[in-house]
C-alpha cells in the first residue's frame, strides 16, 4: 500500500513529464509564471523558458512578506570561534539588501560574475544571495583550493569582483586568504575590478586601494545611504551560479545552474526527499564550496522557509567526536545531511558512541549520507547509535539534487544497504554495456540518465558548450553520462560502485587524479607518473602517486617525494590530501603505451586482478607489487 505512493508519483511523472513539472512550478513564486514548461534545445534542454523570477526573492523576501520575518533563517555555529549567531529571515533580508547595495555601488549588475572565496560563515550565504538578488552570477570556490586553482576559475568565469573573507580557520591554523587571492590574481590573465574583503578579527587582511575594499564599511555605507536594491527579475533559464568541479582533465568544468528549474527541484527535494517542512531545522554538514552546500545549506532550506545551520568546524577535534551531537541538540536539528567520511571519523574516535549519550537528540528524525559510496559499516554504526533511518542518496554537482534516493517525505522505501535506492521523478536511469545496450539486473555497466534531464540539472558548462557535449552527451546518444558505474537490481535499486574516469573521491571531495599527474609532471626530476585512488579507512579513498624519475637524478628519494607532495599541495591545495608518493623504476603499460592504472589500483587495494592481455612487460607488475608492499600496501583488512 505504502509502496504505491512513490511508485504512483514516479509513474505520474513518466506518463506526463511536462504536466508533472508544470505542477511543481507552483512551489516557487514567479514574477511571470512559465507557460512553456520545456524546450528541447540543440545546445542543451531548458525548463520554464518564458518564466521570470528571482532566487533571492524566493529564498528570503517571500518568507518575510508572508509574515515569517521572525523565523530563524540561518544558525551560524562555529566551534572554531566559539560563536553561535541566529539570523531571522527579516534580518537576513536587511543584510542581503545592504550587501546587494554595496555590490551595486561597485557596478555589479545582472549577468556579471562574482567569485566568492570564503569560509563557513553567514556572510558567504549573504554574498551569494546578494548576487542572486541582482541577477549576478556567483561562483563559490572552496577555501581548501590553492591559488593556481583559484586562478583557473578567475580566468574561466571572468569575474568583475571577488568577495572574500580575510581568513579561514582550520584546526590549529589560521589560513590567510588575501595572499592566496593576490597570488591567484597575479597568475590569472583576467583581473577583477575589486576584491571585497570581510575582515575577520582572527587575521585581518591588508587592503590596497582602489582594487581592495573593506566589506564591513562598504555594507554600512550602503545601509546609511538606504541603498537597498529590490530583487531583479531574471529568466528562469538565466544562470544563478557557476560551480567548478573536477573533470577528466586538469581544467575544471564550470557547471552552470539556472534559476527557475533549480529552485523548483530543490523545493521538491526538501519536502519529498529530506522531509523538511517550513520552520524546521535542517543541517547539511558540508561546505558552501561544494554542491551539497549550494543546494542544501543555502538554496534548498531557504527556498522552503526552513532554518539552515552553517557549521564552521569538523566532525572531530572541534573539540571532540561529540561535536555533531552538540550542534543537533542545541538547535533542534530535524535531519542531518553529511558525507560518510564524517561518520567514519566520529566512529574511529568514539567507536561505542559514548558521547551521543550526553546529548538530547530527540528532534533528529533522519540521517542522510551522500558524496561518496556509503559503506554498510558506516550505516550500521549510525543506525545502531542514533536509532533513526540512515538514507543514502546519489547525485552530482552536475545534477544539483538527488538522482536516486529514498523519498522519506513521500514514504520510506525498504532500505537496502549499499544502495541509494531508486530514481527520483525526473530521472530515468539505465545501465549500459560498451555497445550502449542496456544490461540485465545486477549486471554492471555505465550508469546513464535518459534525456532530457529534469529541472535543476546543468543546462551547459560555462561558455563551453562543446565541452558540455563531449563530457556528457556524445558517448551515449540519448543519454547523459554520469561517469559512474554500477548496477540496478531487480527492484530498480541502484548500486553505484565506481567511476569510469580518473575522478576519485577523497573525504567526500571530488578530485581528478589527472590534474594531480599534470602537476607532478611539472617537477623537474619526474619523468612520468601515475596517480590513482587507493582505499582509505577514513577518507574512503586517497591519492597515491607512483613516480618515475629522470635518469641521472641522484638526490635522495625522500627529498624528491617530499617536493612532489608539496607541489600538489601548493598547486591544487591541501584538499587534494596528496600525501602518498612512491618512487618506481617503471610503470606498467599496454603495448600501445597506456598506463595500467586500474591494475595498479587493484594491486594496491589487495583486490583480485588478472594480467591484462595487452600488457607490454608483465614483470613490471611484480616490481610495482614489491614497491607497494614496502610502504604497507595493500593495507591489512582489519584497518578498514
Ligand atoms: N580551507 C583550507 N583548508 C582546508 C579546508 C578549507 N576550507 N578544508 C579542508 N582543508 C584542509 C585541511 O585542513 C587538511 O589539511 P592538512 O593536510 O594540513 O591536514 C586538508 O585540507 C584535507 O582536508 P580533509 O580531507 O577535509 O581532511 P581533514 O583531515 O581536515 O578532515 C574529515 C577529515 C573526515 C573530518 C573531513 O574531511 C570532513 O569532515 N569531511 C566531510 C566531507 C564533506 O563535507 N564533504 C562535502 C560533500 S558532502
Ligand atoms: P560531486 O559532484 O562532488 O557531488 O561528486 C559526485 C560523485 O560522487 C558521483 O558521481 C559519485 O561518483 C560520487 N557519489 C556521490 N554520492 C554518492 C553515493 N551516495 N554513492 C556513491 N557514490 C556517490
Amino acid at each position: 500500500m505504502k509502496q504505491q505512493k512513490y511508485a504512483d508519483i514516479y509513474q505520474s511523472w513518466r506518463d506526463a513529464p511536462e504536466a508533472f513539472w508544470a505542477a511543481q512550478a507552483a512551489l516557487i513564486d514567479w514574477s511571470k509564471p512559465p507557460e512553456t514548461i520545456f524546450q528541447a534545445n540543440e545546445t542543451g534542454d531548458r525548463w520554464y523558458v518564458d518564466g521570470e523570477m528571482n532566487s533571492c526573492y524566493n529564498c528570503v523576501d517571500r518568507h518575510v512578506a508572508a509574515g515569517h520575518g521572525e523565523r530563524e533563517a540561518l544558525i551560524y555555529d562555529s566551534p572554531m570561534t566559539g560563536k553561535i549567531e541566529k539570523i531571522t529571515y527579516a534580518a537576513l533580508q536587511e543584510r542581503v539588501e545592504c550587501v546587494a547595495g554595496m555590490l551595486q555601488n561597485h557596478n555589479i549588475g545582472k549577468g556579471d560574475r562574482v567569485i566568492i572565496y570564503m569560509p563557513m560563515i553567514a556572510e558567504t550565504a549573504i554574498a551569494a544571495l546578494a548576487c542572486a538578488r541582482l541577477g549576478a552570477v556567483h561562483s563559490i570556490v572552496f577555501g581548501g583550493f590553492a591559488a593556481a586553482e583559484l586562478a583557473t576559475r578567475i580566468d574561466d568565469a571572468q569575474p568583475k569582483m571577488i568577495m572574500a573573507a580575510s581568513c579561514g580557520l582550520e584546526p590549529g591554523r589560521v589560513i590567510a586568504y588575501k595572499p592566496l587571492i593576490d597570488a591567484a590574481i597575479e597568475l590569472a590573465e583576467h583581473k577583477p575590478d575589486h576584491v571585497v574583503m570581510w575582515q575577520r578579527p582572527h587575521q585581518q587582511a591588508e587592503l590596497s586601494a582602489p582594487r581592495d575594499v573593506e566589506w564591513q564599511s562598504q555594507e554600512q555605507a550602503a545601509r546609511a545611504a538606504n541603498l537597498r536594491p529590490a530583487c531583479v527579475a531574471v529568466k528562469a533559464t538565466d544562470p544563478l551560479y557557476i560551480l567548478y568541479t573536477s573533470g577528466t582533465t586538469g581544467i575544471p568544468k564550470g557547471v552552470v545552474r539556472d534559476n527557475g528549474g533549480h529552485l523548483v527541484a530543490l523545493c521538491w527535494s526538501m519536502k519529498n526527499i529530506y522531509n523538511i517542512a517550513p520552520g524546521e531545522v535542517f543541517w547539511s554538514a558540508s561546505d558552501f564550496g561544494w554542491v551539497v552546500g549550494h543546494s542544501f545549506i543555502l538554496y534548498g532550506p531557504l527556498a522552503i522557509g526552513a532554518t539552515s545551520v552553517i557549521y564552521e568546524g569538523k566532525p572531530v577535534g572541534t573539540p571532540d567526536a561529540g561535536a555533531f551531537w552538540r550542534v543537533m541538540s542545541a538547535h533542534g536539528v530535524r535531519a542531518l545531511f553529511t558525507a560518510p567520511t564524517a561518520f567514519r571519523a566520529i566512529k574511529k574516535q568514539d567507536p561505542d558512541g559514548k558521547l551521543i549519550k550526553n546529548y538530547d537528540l530527540s528532534s533528529l528524525r533522519t540521517l542522510y549520507l551522500a558524496g561518496e559510496r556509503v559503506d554498510p559499516d558506516t550505516i550500521n554504526w549510525a543506525e545502531a547509535h542514533l536509532k533513526i533511518p540512515v538514507i543514502d542518496n546519489w547525485w552530482q554537482t552536475e545534477t544539483g539534487w538527488p538522482i536516486c534516493a529514498n523519498p522519506v517525505g513521500i514514504e520510506t522505501l525498504p532500505i537496502k544497504k549499499g544502495s541509494p535506492a531508486r530514481a527520483m521523478p525526473g530521472y530515468e536511469i539505465a545501465v549500459l554495456d560498451e555497445n550502449n545496450q542496456p544490461v540485465g539486473p545486477n549486471e554492471t555497466g555505465a550508469i546513464v540518465i535518459k534525456l532530457p534531464l529534469p529541472p535543476g540539472c546543468l543546462p551547459d558548462l560555462w561558455q563551453n558548450n562543446e565541452g558540455f557535449q563531449t563530457a556528457y552527451m556524445v558517448d551515449y546518444p540519448g543519454y547523459y553520462k554520469t561517469g559512474d558505474a554500477g548496477f540496478l537490481d531487480e527492484d530498480g535499486y541502484l548500486y553505484v560502485m565506481s567511476r569510469t574516469d580518473d575522478i576519485i573521491n577523497v573525504a567526500g571531495h571530488r578530485l581528478s587524479t589527472g590534474s594531480m599527474e599534470e602537476v607532478l609532471a611539472g617537477h623537474k626530476d619526474i619523468a612520468e607518473c601515475a596517480v590513482l585512488g587507493v582505499r582509505d579507512a577514513l577518507k574512503g579513498e586517497v591519492p597515491l602517486g607512483l613516480l618515475v624519475l629522470n635518469d641521472g637524478v641522484n638526490r635522495p628519494d625522500a627529498e624528491i617525494l617530499a617536493e612532489a607532495i608539496q607541489l600538489v599541495r601548493d598547486q591544487i591545495g591541501p584538499v587534494a590530501a596528496f600525501k602518498l608518493a612512491l618512487r618506481v623504476a617503471r610503470l606498467p603499460k599496454t603495448r600501445s603505451g597506456k598506463i595500467l592504472r586500474a591494475t595498479i589500483r587493484k594491486i594496491a587495494n589487495g583486490e583480485t586482478w588478472t594480467m591484462p592481455a595487452t600488457i607490454d612487460d608483465p614483470a613490471i607488475l611484480d616490481e610495482i607489487s614489491q614497491a607497494l608492499s614496502a610502504i604497507g600496501y595493500p593495507q591489512p583488512i582489519e584497518n578498514e
